[in-house]
């Protein structure tokens, strides 16, 4: 018999995708999926390494792991994901009760390792390139959701931004065939999903080898065409995250403008809002750059939704510099923003910067720039109270068991009262209340 494999997911939405596509592959391999590492004789842990603490976590679980089931011989653990990649087979010597390393182009080569060790090999490692032929089908009891799915459309990162450890840990860009995105999307479409996220590092870069599948949509990029050919398929609801402020032409607005299944909502990282920091960072924009960028997002006849991420206690920033980051914030009105304190990762160029800026000084920027964020935010959020959202119904509220809970089109966390009946529908929500970071409502008659 087979043995049962449980995988747990830290980090983005990639490593999820990854997840369910390395869960497809081991049970077409007769391998059974398991809900909870102790029913699992294989527990994987697909791992995320964006920032230490993420890292950390991860030596953490394996501790945990191991000391539930002492002695238990059988029990197989590996590390996938990020982490993985990059540390490889220093993980054994950090880790000896690890027995599989597992790269991020390794997902769909596990049931093989597993087998080694099986067969006495007490170590094993992949961190290969991905197969030119390997699939990306997932099965769908491997979703993560029974309504929302997500394609990943470009695997990878070529921008090099000096902080950042993923085009060391996942490798160059690599975009994925429309006509294989536009199918899948297609199957979902068919098995009752009803929104899709196009996921990638970077997905305004998308750039296939090959046309095919773009033929006969207009677009000034591969990725607004992708959009175009994307949303003609009909699937209700179609997001995609992340986008990079080089490379967002402004015919993304126009794709979601002529298109209303696009939803209303744009992810654009700008990390800083001072000059001299995005040039130490190495975006390869400023923040004159970025504000044109938005400046089609703002004034699109749509309401487009704009959410960010930024890094405070960069190397070198001043507090001028950061003056500049709360100035940028103030202008853009982010609905919701995503803040993290720079973390040294090894190996990136940002690792040997001078000026670190002190922990408590990173810790008093992130505090501002939250309460700088929460304000704007609030005012954002209450401009909702008395709205009509078309909300999808996700699941039940954690919170009460008389709330469901779903998604806005423009990506906002919305509860409202109803019963489980309503899972998957795609409703009226008329607000009633707004949260800092949630909305509070009512289902409105059809
Ligand atoms: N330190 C802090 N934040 C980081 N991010 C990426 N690398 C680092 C780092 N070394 C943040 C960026 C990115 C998000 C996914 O994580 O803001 O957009
Ligand atoms: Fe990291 Fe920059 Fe690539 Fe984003 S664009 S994954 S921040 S290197």
């Amino acid at each position: 018999m087979k043995s049962k494999v449980y995988i747990e997911t830290f980090g983005c939405q990639m490593n999820v995708a990854d997840t369910e596509r390395a869960a497809t592959g081991l049970r077409q391999s007769g391998y059974e999926l398991c809900n909870s590492a102790d029913d699992a004789d294989v527990v994987l842990l697909n791992t995320c390494s964006v920032r230490e603490r993420a890292e950390r976590k991860v030596y953490t679980r394996i501790g945990e792991v191991r000391a539930a089931r002492p002695g238990d011989r059988n029990l197989v653990i590996g590390v996938m994901g990020c982490v993985a990649q990059l540390e490889g087979e220093s993980i054994f010597s950090n880790a000896p009760t690890v027995n599989m390393v597992i790269g991020t182009r390794a997902t769909d080569r596990i049931s093989s390792l597993i087998e080694r060790v099986r067969e006495g090999e007490r170590k094993v490692s992949d961190l290969g390139e991905r197969g030119e032929h390997e699939g990306w089908d997932v099965l769908p009891v491997e979703r993560h959701s029974p309504h929302v799915a997500f394609i990943p459309i470009i695997e990878g990162c070529n921008k090099f931004c000096s902080f950042c450890i993923v085009p060391y840990s996942r490798g160059r860009e690599r975009s994925r065939p429309a006509s294989e995105i536009v199918a899948e999307t297609n199957r979902l479409k068919s098995l009752g999903y009803k929104e899709v996220h196009l996921i990638g590092q970077n997905v305004n870069s998308y750039r296939p080898r090959i046309e095919n599948g773009l033929e006969g949509f207009s677009g000034a990029t591969p990725f607004c065409r992708l959009l175009r050919a994307v949303a003609a398929t009909g699937m209700p609801r179609i997001k995609f995250t992340t986008s990079f402020p080089r490379d967002f032409h402004p015919d993304i607005v126009t794709a979601i403008e002529d298109n209303p299944n696009l939803c209303d909502w744009i992810h654009l990282p700008v990390q800083s809002g001072s000059d001299r920091v995005l040039k130490a960072m190495r975006r390869g924009h400023k923040r004159a750059d970025y504000l044109e960028r938005i400046e089609r997002v703002k004034t699109s006849n749509r309401r487009l939704s704009l959410t960010s991420d930024i890094i405070v206690g960069f190397p070198g920033e001043t507090d001028e510099d950061f003056r500049q980051t709360i100035d940028l914030v103030e202008q853009c009105r982010y609905d919701s923003l995503y803040i993290f304190k720079y973390s040294k990762r090894a190996g990136t160029p940002a690792a040997s910067f001078p000026d670190n800026v002190p922990e408590s000084e990173q810790k008093a920027r992130f505090l501002e720039l939250e309460r700088v964020q929460k304000a704007i935010q609030e005012k954002i959020y209450r401009e909702y109270v008395g709205r009509t959202l078309s909300v999808l119904v996700e699941r039940q509220s954690s919170r009460s068991e008389t709330d469901l809970v779903g998604h806005s089109t423009c990506h906002k966390v919305v509860n409202f009262p109803g019963t489980s009946a309503l899972e998957g529908e795609i409703i009226d929500v008329e607000v009633t209340e707004a949260k800092t970071n949630s909305l509070y409502g009512v289902v409105r008659a059809a």
